[in-house]
């Protein structure tokens, strides 16, 4: 089967046509897929209905599933909506109004997201997703060649580290220790590098706060830059599947909140990347 593609900006992005994804693909269309994937680091397929099990049965096709029962689910304003609060309620995740890619605070950042509209508001509560390699191939040389060799610290996934006394410090960092990720990332597949730094690095390995702010700022600024950003108008029964590994992406929550915006979402396993940072730490996270 030949799939039609419909590039969606051109910073990157397609509509892939001609795939019913309740169904598995076949090893002609899976490569087809997967290539554009690769090509056009988000992907959108619009317009078809289908249940929670074929969409994790899609997303299997790509890799393993992260979390335990294989989907993460966001529902917001659901004061009315019964059936969506007790999911809420079991998973309650926010939408992310900063930039970031999924997972990237752990050694295994996310491959792939797919995340699919349920129920949308009239206008806006788009998504954001900015190409990361245009990010850093844009760089100059100089720029490249410095933050080539440069890490950033994540605060672990708990959050807040208690330094009150040294020994909670150890404590907390031992249960919830930051994790360090390069700056600049090598694609596992293509082999092309990109930028890989989201909101909530505050600190560079090796140096001070006070020196990392004014580079983070600039390659945070930088990093979605308008010409590297697709910015998607959800409509009902879109899927939409990103590339965390040169992608950042970020939900605009511009919405009426008296009304409904439902997503469902899996992410597929990455590869290992980074280190745990267990070296001093001056920093204090928000
Ligand atoms: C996310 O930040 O992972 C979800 C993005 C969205 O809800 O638009």
């Amino acid at each position: 089967m030949s799939l039609k593609i419909r590039q969606l900006s051109y910073a990157m992005g397609a509509e892939i046509i001609g795939v019913d994804i309740r169904k598995p693909m076949d090893d002609q269309t899976f490569e087809e897929v997967h290539a554009a994937f690769l090509k056009y680091c988000v992907l959108l397929f619009r317009g078809q209905e289908f249940t929670r099990q074929q969409f994790i049965a899609f997303s299997e096709s790509f890799g393993e599933l992260e979390d335990e029962d294989k989907i993460l689910r966001h529902a917001v304003n659901v004061k009315d909506k019964e059936d969506i609060k007790i999911l809420t309620a079991k998973f309650p995740v926010p939408v992310s109004e900063s930039w970031h890619s999924d997972k990237n605070n752990k050694l295994v950042p996310t491959m792939a997201t797919l995340l699919r509209a349920i129920e949308v508001p009239d206008v806006g509560g788009d998504t954001m997703l900015s190409n990361q390699y245009l990010a850093y191939e844009t760089l100059s040389e100089g720029m490249k060649k410095l933050i080539d060799k440069l890490d950033g610290i994540y605060p672990g996934s708990k959050g807040r580290l208690d330094e009150s006394t040294p020994e909670r410090l150890a404590e907390t960092m031992r249960v919830n220790a930051p994790v360090a990720q390069p700056l600049a990332r090598v694609h596992p597949e293509t082999g092309r590098k990109s930028l890989f730094l989201g909101e909530r690095v505050k600190k560079i390995v090796g140096m001070t706060e006070e020196e990392s702010k004014p580079l983070l700022d600039f390659l945070m600024q930088h990093s979605s830059r308008p010409q590297f950003v697709y910015r998607h108008v959800w409509q009902k029964n879109d899927l939409l599947m990103w590339d965390d590994r040169c992608t950042n992406h970020m939900a605009v929550g511009d919405y009426d909140r008296t009304q409904v915006r439902h997503t469902e979402r899996t992410c597929v396993v990455g590869t290992p990347s980074g280190f745990i940072y267990d070296g001093p730490l001056t920093v204090k996270y928000a």
